[in-house]
């Protein structure tokens, strides 16, 4: 296998690499990163001498091309993304850039040098909020933020290439990630490193949005099942049943990190009327056809993440200590808010 993986700097990109190392150890394993504010080598730092690395975005076909033909790809995995839905909430711009076009202009490369089969790796967003029950594959999508909107062009060009070109694409939809190397925007990775720092932690309302979780490990397993064993233009759900209230997750948070609930500021929340109430994912399809099945325990992973995050500053200071970082947790949360948090 020759295999493309594009956002492999990013978070759940590098768990899939580490897994695919694992899992076909002769396997030629290139990287496509644009190495954007998410993106860092040093998340690639352990296997970067196992894998060739180009720098550049998923939209632009000379590049893509040229990588395809140049290293013989067969397989492509697309990781690449602006993944942040409070990002998408000030501007849109480059989610659509990325997560519609890009996917377009892979497909298309894809197609045109006869590679073998494509993952298209989306989200449970692109279903919306349910209040009881579980989404499957064949569920409408209804995005409700403009991040999940652009993930639901993506994976609505996936489908509709494999019917119109019979191009060989696969799509996964996965829940909630966490894990070690989750850049420091997220509710996880945000509230861990702001806690070990001893800062207020920002939760958005009543804190009763219900998020399904799975490991970025497991994630990774699932996208590496679809690789393998999913049926071109086929959707799967992956996702681990977790289903806890962000309220739930940070006291987990404060225990682990030693802080009291004084640390939890409640605030109006952001997204406002664009904050999804629950996500819930049936996954039956996944463990049926691909023979997946998620292992890690959440529980006790979700503590040895923060105990990962304790141990590993080395990986995540610089990141907060960036400009561009300050800036947008100042701009998004409000200078007031930011220096009080
Ligand atoms: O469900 C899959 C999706 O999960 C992925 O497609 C997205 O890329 C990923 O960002 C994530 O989306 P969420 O919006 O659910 O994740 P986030 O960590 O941003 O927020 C999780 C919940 O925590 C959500 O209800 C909002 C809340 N939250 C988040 C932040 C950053 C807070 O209360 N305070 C915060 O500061």
């Amino acid at each position: 296998m020759r295999l493309l993986v594009t956002g492999a700097a990013g978070f759940i990109g590098s768990h899939f690499v580490r897994l695919a190392l694992e899992r076909a150890p002769g396997a030629h394993v290139v990287v496509l990163d644009a190495l954007r504010y998410s993106g860092h080598l040093s998340t690639m730092q352990d296997f970067w001498e196992q894998v060739r690395f180009y720098p550049g975005v998923v939209q632009d076909p000379t590049l893509v091309g040229h990588v395809i033909e140049v290293e013989k790809v067969t397989h492509v995995v697309n990781f690449a993304a602006e993944s942040h839905n409070d990002r998408s909430l000030q501007d849109n711009g480059a989610f659509v850039h990325t997560n519609t076009f890009g996917v377009q202009v892979l497909l298309d490369q894809a197609r045109r040098h006869g590679v073998e089969k494509v993952v298209q790796v989306s989200t449970d967003e692109v279903y919306g909020s349910i209040a009881e029950g579980d989404f499957t594959e064949d569920s409408p999508l209804r995005p409700n933020t403009p991040y999940a909107a652009s993930k639901a062009g993506g994976d609505l060009l996936a489908r509709a290439h494999h019917v119109a070109f019979r191009t060989p694409v696969v799509v996964t939809r996965g829940g909630n990630t966490y894990g070690p190397f989750q850049y420091p925007e997220k509710l996880i990775p945000f509230f861990l490193t702001r806690l070990l720092d001893g800062k207020k932690v920002p939760l958005y309302g009543d804190g009763g949005q219900v998020r399904e979780w799975i490991h970025a490990r497991d994630h990774a397993a699932g996208v590496w099942a679809a690789l393998e064993r999913g049926a071109p233009g086929e959707a799967y759900n992956v996702g681990d049943a977790n289903e806890r209230t962000n309220a739930e997750v940070v006291r987990v948070l404060l225990e682990e990190t030693e802080r009291d609930e004084s640390f939890v500021k409640r605030i109006p929340d952001p997204r406002a009327g664009a904050h999804d109430q629950r996500y819930s994912m049936d996954c039956a399809k996944a463990r049926r056809d691909l023979g997946w099945a998620p292992e890690v325990p959440f529980e006790t992973a979700l503590r040895e993440t923060a105990r990962w995050y304790r141990e590993n500053e080395w990986w995540w200071r610089p990141l907060v200590e960036d400009d561009a970082y300050r800036q947008f947790v100042h701009s998004f949360y409000g200078p007031t808010l930011a220096e009080d948090l």
